[in-house]
């Protein structure tokens, strides 16, 4: 039985109602890591794993929600819906319902069933994949049209002010908007973005380092202050900037000394980390994608020099795959403190880079890494709308 039949025969049996099914995918970031909150450019792309919704009405002005993935239901009243994060998997959806609420957006009653098979905690946005499926499934079901971009506005929203983590858009917007077989170059302060096609023959292979270090959310909202102070600072000698996408290379060198060491070098990761971003798409766009070996390489050593958020199990994986054969590109991907690695790998090669990867990975941590070889995906989409059978059992 395919996925979506799957949950709707789930939630059947446990709500005994019919439902309908939504989903949208986690991603991964080729580069541009850590420039969305600066109004700069990212390169991500959706991937085949997704969140799975499957909704139906209620009557009263509940949501009842289940998480398989937890197996544990939680439920809440519309009426009374306040920014009170428990730090649990429930805080993302609630936190969607509350930010279309405060936007205006009366929702319904609703029975929810998600399944998510986003990796956890591997920075492969499975967060994301939970906003935008229940956020799309809630809008629905109360038939609300939404432009795709506000939607993911909204689920930034609620992991911003909700949840708390101070995230850029790039998660949301892309798990919306991401095409089958195409990279999306996104710009963060316009949200203007355009497709790219990822060259059919390579692949996606994400390595999964199996470590997330516990301060990830806190040293993420660090960083986000330590660019925001770069601004405040620079902005004494360069009146009229509103983010570090406005401060060029030349800018930051020169005026260097109103800056602390530590916020100098946030500020030059990310100004030279969209630098970057934008030869990388004008390699995609002309097919010369052999320079992604270089720029990736200084993406990643850049973030773990000067932003700091690499670790060394990310580092020995990226070390690894750069002696594979048929490598275009390798480094961390996402907030980073563990998660996953990018590598693009020609579909010809990527077998024998996942076993040897997976040995030497094995043998210099102790960790067995899983590996993923992903193509990039199609964004969120309603799946199933189908009535089935009443008391079908799930499976
Ligand atoms: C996390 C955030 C994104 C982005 C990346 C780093 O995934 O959710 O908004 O900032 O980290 O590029």
């Amino acid at each position: 039985m395919d996925r979506a039949r799957e949950l709707l025969a789930k939630f059947n049996s446990r709500f005994r109602s019919t439902a309908k099914v939504y989903r949208a995918p986690g991603r991964v970031n080729l580069i541009g890591e850590h420039t969305d909150y600066n109004d700069g450019f990212v390169l991500p792309a959706a991937i085949g794993f997704s969140c799975w919704v499957a909704i139906g009405p209620r009557e009263d002005r509940k949501l009842v929600l289940y998480s398989e993935n937890f197996d544990e239901s939680v439920e809440a009243d519309l009426d009374n819906l306040k920014v009170h994060a428990t730090g649990k998997w429930a805080d993302y959806p609630l936190g969607v319902a509350w930010a279309l609420e405060q936007e205006g957006y009366r929702l319904r009653g609703a029975n929810i069933y998600i399944l998510g098979e986003v990796p956890l905690g591997a920075g492969l946005s499975s967060s994301a994949a939970v906003e935008v499926s229940t956020g799309f499934a809630l809008l629905d079901l109360a038939n609300h049209s939404i432009e795709l971009s506000k939607l993911a506005l909204l689920c930034q929203r609620a992991e911003n002010e909700f949840v708390g983590a101070r995230c850029g858009i790039m998660d949301q917007f892309v798990s919306c908007h991401g095409r089958a077989g195409n990279i999306l170059l996104l710009d963060c302060r316009s949200l203007e973005s355009r497709l790219l096609r990822l060259p059919p023959d390579v692949d996606l292979v994400i390595c999964n380092t199996m470590v997330q270090h516990k301060l990830g959310t806190s040293e993420y909202n660090v960083r986000r202050t330590e660019c925001e102070e770069g601004v405040s600072q620079l902005s004494r000698r360069l009146p009229g900037i509103r983010a570090l996408r406005d401060v060029s290379i030349v800018d930051l060198e020169t005026h260097r000394e109103v800056l602390s060491n530590t916020v100098y070098k946030r500020c030059r990761h990310v100004i030279t980390e969209i630098m970057r971003v934008r030869e990388a798409a004008s390699a995609f766009e002309s097919g010369e994608i052999g320079i992604l070996r270089r720029l990736m390489a200084d993406s990643h050593r850049s973030l773990r020099d000067d932003h700091e958020v690499s670790c060394p199990e990310l580092d020995v994986m990226v070390e690894l795959a750069m002696h594979q054969a048929g490598v275009f590109g390798a480094r961390m991907t996402g907030g980073g403190f563990g998660g996953c690695t990018i590598n693009l790998v020609s579909a010809a090669e990527s077998d024998a880079f996942c076993k040897r990867v997976a040995q030497g990975y094995k043998a210099a941590t102790g960790y067995h890494p899983n590996i993923y070889v992903c193509k990039a995906s199609q964004g969120a989409e309603m799946v199933e709308s189908g009535e089935i059978e009443s008391g079908v059992q799930s499976q």
